[in-house]
């Protein structure tokens, strides 16, 4: 990262503090509410259903390539083959519907939420691959391939719903909230940045050859089709779920990242996806 952009972005550590400390006493609502009030002054040209599209809500010629892609869009082939895997059935005989029911547009907008039983935040990627193992089937790989297919194909059939996660009136609950809201407001890694300087404070701005997108709607659009990330070796294909991109930010600021579906990125996803309440899920996505 260049100097002079690394300045801007430290000179933002003070009002991170002052967010900081009134966070503190604010309750959730009270946080969607400053959230979302915060980005609707920042970028008045912006519709807010539209926050849920990255940089394609604040950049019209990034928009405009962006929906030229989206005509023949590079997921769709991925997400025929997470309704193929969606169908086949285990080992044991049963599927995914056994886990998840019949009505896959219904199955979307009820993830991220506290399962009060089991004193989590569960995700829709751990879920399926909880389904799976308790079929005596493999788990899947987290970040990439079949898992993120899958994903991309729940994804698909509940587009439109309302993001809608509720944190209940349990402190555990709210504790997980508190938590992932911590780890974004929190400065870490050798370049001392929190996710909210980048995506809260700096949004809109440039950084090397990125635009940093506003945060409001952060979670909606996942999993994506990332051009940066096909063709690489390993995971070769472009696909990916949220939990591989939070892990990409971490290490963005050279800070570890943690392990795909542990609690701290649950939590994380559980902040953030509440932050979009009242937007539409619309995975999956294209992104550059
Ligand atoms: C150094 C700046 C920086 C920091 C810090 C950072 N990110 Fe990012 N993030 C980016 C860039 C650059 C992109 C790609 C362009 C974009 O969509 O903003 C991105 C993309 C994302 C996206 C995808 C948005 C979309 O519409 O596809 C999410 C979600 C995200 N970041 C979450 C986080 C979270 C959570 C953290 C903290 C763990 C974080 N980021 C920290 C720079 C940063």
């Amino acid at each position: 990262m260049k100097t002079r952009k690394l300045n801007v972005l430290i000179g933002w550590g003070a009002a991170v503090l002052m967010m900081g400390s009134v966070a503190v006493e604010a309750s959730p609502e009270r946080d969607l509410k400053a959230f979302q009030t915060y980005f609707v002054e920042k970028f008045p040209l912006t519709k807010y259903s539209d926050f849920n599209n990255g940089v394609y809500s604040i950049d019209e010629s990034f928009r405009q390539q962006w929906e030229s892609i989206e005509e023949f869009p590079p997921y769709e082939s991925f997400m025929e083959m997470g309704e193929e895997e969606w169908n086949k059935a285990f080992a044991n005989g049963a599927g995914y519907a056994s886990c998840f029911g019949e009505d896959v547009s219904a199955i979307r907008g009820f993830y991220p939420h506290w399962d009060s039983k089991r004193e989590q935040v569960v995700t829709l990627e751990g879920e399926i691959n909880r389904c799976r193992k308790d079929n005596g089937e493999k788990p899947l790989k987290w970040k990439v391939g079949t898992l993120a297919y899958l994903s991309a194909y729940i994804a698909y059939e509940g587009r439109g719903q309302k993001v809608d996660v509720v944190i209940p009136d349990d402190p555990k609950a709210v504790a997980a909230y508190e938590e992932g809201k911590r780890f974004y407001y929190a400065k870490r890694g050798q370049l001392n940045l929190a996710c909210a300087d980048c995506h809260v404070y700096q949004a809109g701005q440039h950084i090397r050859a990125d635009l940093l997108s506003p945060s409001l709607g952060h979670t909606t659009g996942f999993p994506v089709f990332r051009a940066k990330w096909s063709g690489k070796s390993k995971s070769g294909d472009g696909m990916g779920t949220l939990h591989r991109r939070l892990g990409g930010c971490n290490k963005q600021v050279r800070a570890k990242p943690f392990k795909p579906q542990s609690e701290e990125y649950r939590n994380l996803e559980y902040f953030l996806s509440y932050m979009g309440n009242g937007m539409e899920w619309n995975g999956p996505s294209y992104r550059k």
